[in-house]
């Protein structure tokens, strides 16, 4: 095993970049943790709080949030509102509910050209966070035209009105699925990009009209490669409601709150060490926090710039179903089901960039804590 050498000198540097950041060792490793004034206020009590290191000048910055009233997006713009960003959200709400959205919400498409005119006109807007998109990898490979319609024409429909209205700062929700089969784990940013399905296609595709527009338009952006998102507001007021649920943690509290009867595993030979598959949860508000530093990246540097947002650890299905049942106290009856198509075995990041680049150190995205708020939210939601 390769040992790795800590860069102390680069550590503290980061430190003294950011208020409200401390370094913690976990098993031996370095991580640095970015404290929320507003869950430990009695850490804060006699200094001037200024949660993420964020610059005056962005305080009470406009921000457009595409997809705001859906999953990430939600938990995004209480985060933004939280530390003192103004918020627009626009949403056709065919996912996303308008009960999420505590800010003025725009119910239109980002692909409508009169809806966005209108918007642009109206608010004068600093930066985009686009979350609006279709995102069911199955879905995808059975009508690529959804996707390449609504991720990709709809998007540059966006991306053009922002430009026609001199907007020029975009956060863009890209996506680990990107990267397709990876060769080697951790996944880095430079690692070969050959999605394996429609849906990391249109992602892909997003990302390199993003990457003309900055070289021809001058425009700025922060991509961000989402590996798993999972678990529900710290606040306990936001979570993931989808109709068909296919993600694995919310599909395994069915199983706990007795709405399924049993988990299919698929996939139990795996090249992993239990032979399940792999994967890098994100807390939702970890997500949230990584679009909040990179807003602030945006008011210092031009540039487009592409980071993987995860954590580094990945959990196999095995110990996500070992975890739930620990956590909820219920028993997850399991069957073997075969490999699902397209399914890597392994997918975990290497979020170093994002660390040394924004500050981005997961704070709420070990299993328990995933877990934990998304069990919380599902109780509250079926009213268990
Ligand atoms: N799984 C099961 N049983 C289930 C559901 C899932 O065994 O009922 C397994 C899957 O086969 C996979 C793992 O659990 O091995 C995670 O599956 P998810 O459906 O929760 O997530 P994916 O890794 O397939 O995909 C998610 C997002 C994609 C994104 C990808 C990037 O849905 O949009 O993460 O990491 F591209």
């Amino acid at each position: 095993m390769s040992k790795r050498v800590i860069d102390f000198e680069k550590l503290e540097e980061l430190l003294k970049q950011h208020d409200g950041q401390m370094l913690v060792f976990e098993h031996g490793e370095p991580r640095l943790v970015i404290l929320d004034p507003k869950r430990y206020p009695n850490l804060f009590l006699d200094k001037e709080v200024n949660p993420s290191g964020l610059e005056e000048k962005v305080r009470g910055a406009k921000i457009l949030v595409t997809g705001g009233a859906g999953y990430i997006g939600s938990v995004a713009v209480e985060n933004l509102l939280a530390s003192g960003y103004d918020v627009v959200v626009l949403d056709n709400l065919s996912s996303g509910k308008a009960s999420n959205v505590s800010c003025p919400l725009i119910v239109g498409d980002i692909g409508d050209p009169k809806t966005l005119d209108k918007l642009f006109s109206e608010h004068q807007i600093d930066a985009v966070m686009h979350f609006a998109a279709f995102v069911k990898v199955e879905e995808s490979v059975k009508f690529p035209e959804k996707y390449f319609q609504n991720n990709v024409v709809n998007s540059l429909a966006l991306l053009n009105s922002m430009l026609k209205h001199g907007v020029k700062k975009l956060i863009f929700s890209s996506s680990a699925a990107v990267y397709g089969q990876p060769s080697s784990i951790p996944i880095t940013e430079k690692h070969p990009c050959f999605p394996t399905n429609p849906y990391g296609e249109s992602k892909l595709m997003f990302e390199k009209i993003i990457q003309w527009y900055s070289k021809v338009h001058g425009i700025s952006a922060v991509i961000l490669r989402y590996f798993n998102a999972a678990g529900a507001s710290i606040s306990g007021n936001l979570g993931e409601i989808r109709e068909d649920v296919t993600h694995l943690i919310p599909k395994v509290l069915q199983v706990a709150a007795q709405q399924e009867e049993e988990l299919r595993i698929f996939g139990q030979d795996y090249p992993t060490f239990d032979g399940t598959a792999v994967r890098d949860y994100v807390h939702v508000d970890d997500l949230a926090l990584a679009h909040i530093l990179a807003l602030d990246k945006l008011t210092k540097d031009q540039g487009v710039f592409t980071y993987n947002i995860g954590t580094g650890t990945g959990y196999s299905v095995n110990q996500v179903v070992d975890c739930i049942m620990e956590q909820t106290g219920k028993m997850i009856m399991t069957e073997h089901a075969p490999r699902r198509e397209g399914d890597p075995a392994s997918l975990v990041a290497d979020a170093s960039l994002a660390f040394s680049e924004l500050g981005f150190a997961a704070q709420y995205s070990d299993l328990p804590t995933i877990v934990d708020t998304a069990w919380s939210w599902h109780k509250k939601r079926f009213r268990l």
